[in-house]
């Protein structure tokens, strides 16, 4: 039985990786999507296995560390994104769609987070509406991102790539202000 979130996000697959540098901001970007992705993968194994009696209290013990993800470093990103990318790259068409997207993503995760921590509740887990809950909003969650984010790795990226050295720079350190100068999240 997994008896700590730390121990279940281990078991499931996670681990910190190396380092990132906020003098490199888009490969702190893309080091997330990856973090986001690994995630979204924890949450589908969770929903196949709550079904099974024997591994439901397993799986339900990865939730409050996924949420703690989702809830910290997944919001930062968004607001990486619209706060300090997006406007960078003034004229591209996708911005607004992909910003749209950023609230509809968040919905669908608070929804996904309403019945997780449901399930979280003494034999939260043998309700089997609230199972197939988390399962629906996971796979809704988890296609929407893995959509979001190759959109934003084909379509924005490259250009943001191509900004001049000093507005990198500049969003680099926008993203260390927004995380109270904290060291640069781990990829
Ligand atoms: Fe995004
Ligand atoms: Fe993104």
């Amino acid at each position: 039985m997994i008896r700590a979130t730390v121990s279940a996000m281990n078991v499931f697959g996670l681990s910190a990786g190396p380092p990132a540098d906020y003098d490199d901001p888009l490969a702190l970007l893309r080091a997330m999507h990856r973090q986001v992705l690994t995630r979204t993968g924890v949450l589908e194994r969770v929903a196949a296995l709550l079904p099974e009696p024997t591994r439901a209290a397993e799986a339900t013990a990865a939730l409050p560390g996924l949420f703690a993800f989702f809830d910290d470093a997944w919001r930062l990103h968004c607001l990486d994104e619209d706060g300090s990318l997006f406007p960078r790259l003034h004229d591209l068409p996708e911005l607004d769609a992909l910003e749209c997207e950023h609230r509809a993503l968040e919905a669908i995760y608070l929804a996904l987070r309403d019945v997780g921590t449901r399930l979280l509740a003494p034999q939260g887990h043998t309700d089997a509406v609230l199972v197939e809950a988390f399962a629906s909003h996971t796979r809704a969650l988890a296609d929407g991102l893995a959509a979001h984010i190759a959109c934003e790795e084909r379509l924005i990226f490259p250009h943001a790539d191509a900004l001049p050295a000093p507005e990198r720079r500049a969003i680099g350190l926008e993203m260390r202000l927004r995380r109270g100068g904290a060291p640069a999240p781990r990829g």
